[in-house]
């Protein structure tokens, strides 16, 4: 299976930002620490993994920003990491793909990142996550670029957005542009976002550089 680069991955994210990627299978499933294993107590084996292999690179992202590698990130209500004081960020899983990126709040007011395989929607995906007008440039693109929105958008505004109140451009330069049919945070004026192609992924980034 082609590998994801990913460092092509970080490449794409702003300045200021803090990124661990892993890829391939793992023997073990790392540790978790603290909450994390209560939030993970009724998880079956195989999402307790993913679970536990999304913080492991969270901790190495964290690392990066100087932050102590040795907490637990926990679980908001709206299924949210929760980073320490101070740090957004955000974390993807995919087989056996993972990555996180994290920055201070002094850097970016948020982050959402997000990577799928690169195949074609099951059937009726499209349907669903596509809004009627809009034009099918690259389905997976368009679907990943709304979960990144979607991991961007919880932290900040705590509220539902829905695939229909939004519509993903997907540029040939590797830029998205969104269109969000909704009254949104003033912030999202700044919103930022990229994509790429890589191995048998593709990964999108959103993010909001802090004011
Ligand atoms: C939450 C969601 C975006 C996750 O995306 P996914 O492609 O299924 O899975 P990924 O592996 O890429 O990401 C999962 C991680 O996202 C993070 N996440 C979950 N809910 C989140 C939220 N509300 N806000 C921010 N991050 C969130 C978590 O870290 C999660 O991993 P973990 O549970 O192991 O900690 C998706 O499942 C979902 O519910 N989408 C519906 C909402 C939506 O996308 N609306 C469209 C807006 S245009």
């Amino acid at each position: 299976m082609p590998a994801f680069d990913v460092d092509a991955f970080r490449r794409l994210l702003p300045g200021g930002v803090s990124f661990a990627g892993h890829q391939g299978a793992l023997a073990t499933t790392p540790p978790l620490i603290g909450d994390e294993a209560l939030a993970a107590a009724r998880f079956s084996e195989a999402r307790r993994r993913e679970f536990a292999v999304g913080r492991q690179v969270a901790r190495q992202a964290l690392a990066g920003l100087g932050r102590a590698g040795e907490q637990s990130i926990g679980v908001g209500r709206g299924r949210q990491p929760l980073w320490p004081d101070g740090v957004v960020g955000s974390l993807t899983h995919t087989g056996d793909v993972a990555a996180a990126a994290v920055a201070d709040v002094r850097a970016l007011r948020g982050i959402g990142i997000d990577i799928e395989r690169d195949q074609e929607l099951a059937a009726g995906v499209a349907e669903a996550v596509l809004r009627p007008d809009e034009p099918r440039v690259d389905p997976v693109v368009q679907f990943s670029a709304k979960e990144s929105l979607y991991k961007l958008w919880w932290p900040i505004a705590r509220q539902w957005l829905d695939f229909g109140e939004v519509a993903v451009d997907v540029g040939a330069d590797g830029a998205l542009r969104y269109r969000i049919d909704r009254a949104v945070p003033p912030e999202f004026r700044r919103l930022r976002a990229a994509w790429l192609r890589s191995g048998d992924f593709v990964a999108t980034a959103a993010w909001i550089e802090t004011d």
